[in-house]
């Protein structure tokens, strides 16, 4: 079958090892179900995988993709959730099995014509959402509904600060949390994403490092060294920072740990989100209307052009491969 995969790993060039061509077929062991992929959606996680973060060589050639929306064997229309479990795990959340893994990871990945995965982890689409819209949600935009109402624990009302517009989880975040009713700032180093930022539900938009009016609720973080001092800063006395990510490096200058004790303010991780979340992600979109901002949309044998985007960090929001 037609593939996107990972040859080898290379971390000063990732896609050297980058190979769209041909894979076997795969069967589905008892109890997991075969998904004909119709879209699949690219995230940062794909590239970290070339570099060699979270794959490792011994587990290549790795069809590479965490998300996928398609159709099971009996022809009804699923999203796919990306989080495997391990079978011994019996917890309430998945998210927090030490031994989960990320599709591409152990398990190959959704770039591809088929996906074998536990038939748990398939949830319906609704008809309203396109194969592409819904092929987004897996691991951004789950990440970001977890941030936000799980981790996060925001309610309509209070106000959040999304640092950066541009990426997957950020535009997600910033479309959902107008959605749900907050108030919501961005930043971005462009001014033409501080702009499409506005388009999608930001109410005010500010240059990166730029001081806000207020100090908010809430931060949303997924750059890291970059942004970390600001988000500190723009936090009310007891407002929390959720993180998910640390696009520009996990070591800050400077943690700001006086601030965090003497402002009392919390800093919580966060990570992907239970099968259940994406189910309740996409029933939010069906009954709010929100949906993913999709940058670009190629054929899966185009995709080198979308790994390109995204490692020169030029996208708005999602690209996706549609086969
Ligand atoms: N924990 C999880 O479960 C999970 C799930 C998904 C993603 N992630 C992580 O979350 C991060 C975001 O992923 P993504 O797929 O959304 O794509 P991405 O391409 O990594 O997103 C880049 C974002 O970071 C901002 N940014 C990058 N460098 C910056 C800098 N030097 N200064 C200020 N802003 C900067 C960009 O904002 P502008 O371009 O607008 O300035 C953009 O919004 C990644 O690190 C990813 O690994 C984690």
């Amino acid at each position: 079958m037609r593939a996107v995969y990972a040859e080898s790993i290379n971390s000063k060039d990732p896609l050297a090892g980058l190979v769209v061509g041909e894979r076997p077929d795969p069967q589905a062991p008892e109890g997991w179900a075969r998904v004909t992929v119709k879209a699949a959606a690219l995230n940062h996680h794909d590239v970290w995988s070339l570099r060699g973060q979270g794959l490792k060589a011994d587990a290549l050639p790795m069809i590479l993709g965490c998300d996928a929306a398609g159709l099971d064997e009996e022809g009804n229309e699923v999203v796919v959730h990306a989080v495997i479990n391990d079978p011994g795990f019996t917890g309430a959340d998945e998210t927090t099995d030490p031994r989960r893994s990320l599709l591409s990871e152990r398990y190959q990945g959704t770039f591809a014509e088929t996906v074998v995965v536990p038939r748990r982890n398939l949830v319906p689409k609704p008809e309203g959402l396109s194969m592409v819209e819904a092929a987004c949600l897996p691991t951004a935009w789950l990440t970001a509904y977890r941030m936000l109402f799980v981790r996060g624990g925001l309610r309509p009302g209070e106000s959040v600060l999304v640092q950066g517009v541009g990426g997957g989880v950020s535009t997600a975040l910033i479309t959902l949390a107008r959605a749900a009713g907050l108030r919501v700032y961005a930043t971005s180093r462009s001014e033409d994403k501080r702009a499409r930022g506005l388009e999608i539900g930001a109410h005010e938009v500010f240059a990166s490092g730029e001081r806000l009016p207020v100090k908010v609720d809430a931060v949303m973080e997924t750059v890291g060294r970059a942004t970390w001092e600001h988000s500190v800063r723009s936090l009310r006395p007891g407002g929390r920072i959720v993180i998910s990510g640390t696009t520009s490096g996990p070591q800050v200058d400077d943690a700001m740990l006086t601030h965090v004790f003497f402002l009392q303010l919390s800093v919580i991780g966060s990570t992907m989100g239970t099968r259940d979340e994406l189910d309740a992600l996409v029933q939010l979109l069906h009954s709010t209307g929100a949906r993913p901002l999709v940058h670009a949309e190629l054929p899966l044998e185009r995709a080198r052009e979308g790994f390109e985007q995204m490692v020169a960090g030029d996208q708005v929001g999602k690209i996706v491969f549609t086969l």
